[in-house]
């Protein structure tokens, strides 16, 4: 049996939540490879909608396992509000039951948010637009080999190795000029919130993940962030600080790459960023507006604006290259209904006429070339079946089909759970 990968292709909240959502339940586990809470994966359940930070999209299902993987950060202040949160949304979950976490997923500490805000707001440092969660912090100490990880929670020194560190960087902290809460209340929350933690299965979840495999289970491995702010592939400096492609999951999860089966990139019908950073086909008029209204497009994490710009095939194909995607679902194509006409960046023209036409970085002096494709109408957002989609979107999907290489499979024609349709690529053909 296989492990199969949701990830995404963009820079992030592309609704790879309501995809899992969608899927988790012909799975067996799901689990999560890489980030924390810097996640935001939104999920409809009785038509209300929350936002997942570090829990698994599968947690509503109750025959689907969920992990906590080891190539993640766990904060347990913010994984605790968030299953008291999840309680009170739905009673009838039961995350003691159906949640495994890593051992040896390493802990976010007090401190680590308190920096993350410290070195974006202090003029020394590079300011990312950071979710402001501690990512770069916990991460950071993890590959410096100072970090705790959750398997220390049960150790005699626990506490005061974590007073330790908190003091160590409380040091640090007084050269800026932020109000710092209390070292006695940022740890009575934390050692609290640890307590809360205990209640929670934790083991080797490499074992489980591929004793289930033996076992003929089947397992989705959830991305969060995408390929466009992964540490090493994406838009450096501008990324977040794990690896988010399917060798992420594959390091993340201690699941061989051979045991990998498809491979689902998600992708907007355009391209949304929140944060700083290199953006090349960024909307600056009315119309980027028009669109961040539509689409409701703020941060589920942060609320923060995201940034609206056209679909850009030369990062997709990229994204779908190093991630080796089999299949592309496209979403939010609701959104783009009425215009016109739309715009897609089918490649960039370096300044001596040279054609890139797969690229993770607008290379110097490059210009995004945009393609104007004919929009379509009316309200797409209750059709049923593919074959009743308008003839343009039909058009422009089968054109996506052709310049990626790879089929679109599935299209999300707005935020419900039902709202998506399976594509044939026969209901493409007029
Ligand atoms: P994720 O981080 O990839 O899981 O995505 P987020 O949940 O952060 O952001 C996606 C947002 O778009 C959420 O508010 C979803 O409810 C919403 N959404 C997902 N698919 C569609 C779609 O096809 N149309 C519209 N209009 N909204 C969608
Ligand atoms: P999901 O899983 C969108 C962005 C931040 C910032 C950069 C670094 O919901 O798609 P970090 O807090 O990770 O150090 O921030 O990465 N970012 C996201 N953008 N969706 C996310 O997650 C993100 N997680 C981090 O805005 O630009
Ligand atoms: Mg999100």
């Amino acid at each position: 049996m296989n492990m199969d990968i949701v990830l995404g292709l963009q820079w992030g909240d592309e609704g790879k939540g309501k995809f899992i959502d969608l899927i988790s339940e012909s799975y067996d586990i799901t689990a999560r490879f890489n980030g924390g809470a810097n996640a935001g994966h939104s999920i409809e359940r009785n038509r209300k909608r929350i936002t997942l930070k570090s829990l698994p999209s599968g947690i509503f299902m109750k025959n689907v396992q969920n992990v906590i993987g080891t190539g993640t950060v766990l904060d347990p202040v913010s994984f605790r509000k968030e299953i008291l949160n999840l309680q009170l949304f739905d009673e009838t979950v039961q995350p003691e039951k159906n949640l495994v976490i890593s051992k040896k997923a390493h802990l976010v500490l007090p401190t680590h948010r308190l920096l993350d805000i410290f070195m974006e707001d202090h003029p020394d440092y590079t300011t990312i637009g950071t979710t402001r969660n501690g990512i770069a912090q916990a991460y950071s100490n993890k590959i410096l080999r100072q970090n705790l990880r959750v398997c220390d929670i049960e150790s005699v020194d626990f506490k005061s190795r974590v007073q330790q560190i908190l003091q160590r960087d409380y040091r640090l902290l007084a050269n800026g000029d932020m109000v710092l809460p209390s070292l006695e209340e940022i740890s009575s929350e934390f050692f609290e919130a640890v307590e809360f933690l205990k209640k929670f299965t934790r083991t080797e979840t490499e074992i489980f993940l591929n004793t289930a495999l033996s076992e003929g289970k089947k397992i989705l491995a959830e991305g969060s962030q995408a390929a466009m702010l992964d540490i090493d592939h994406g838009t450096y400096p501008y990324v977040t600080s794990s690896s988010t492609t399917a060798a992420g999951a594959s390091s993340g999860l201690g699941v061989s790459p051979k045991k990998v089966g498809e491979i689902f990139g998600i992708a907007k019908a355009y391209c949304t960023r929140v944060g700083n950073g290199m953006f090349p086909t960024e909307i600056f008029d009315y119309l980027g507006e028009e669109i961040r209204k539509k689409g409701n497009e703020f941060g589920s994490n942060t609320g923060r604006p995201r940034r609206i710009g056209w679909l850009d095939l030369p990062a997709l194909r990229y994204a779908i290259m190093i991630n080796g995607v089999t299949q592309v679902i496209l979403t939010k194509a609701d959104v783009l209904s009425g215009m016109k006409s739309i715009e897609v960046c089918t490649h960039y023209e370096l300044e001596n006429g040279k054609i890139v036409s797969v690229s993770g970085t607008l290379p110097e002096n490059a210009r995004p070339v945009l393609k104007s494709m004919e929009g379509w109408g009316g309200d797409i957002s209750s059709i049923e079946d593919a074959s009743d989609l308008p003839d343009e979107l039909k058009e422009f999907l089968s054109f996506l089909n052709s310049e990626l290489g790879i089929p679109v499979t599935y299209l999300s024609i707005g935020p419900g759970r039902n709202q998506i349709l399976k594509i044939k690529e026969l209901e493409l053909v007029k």
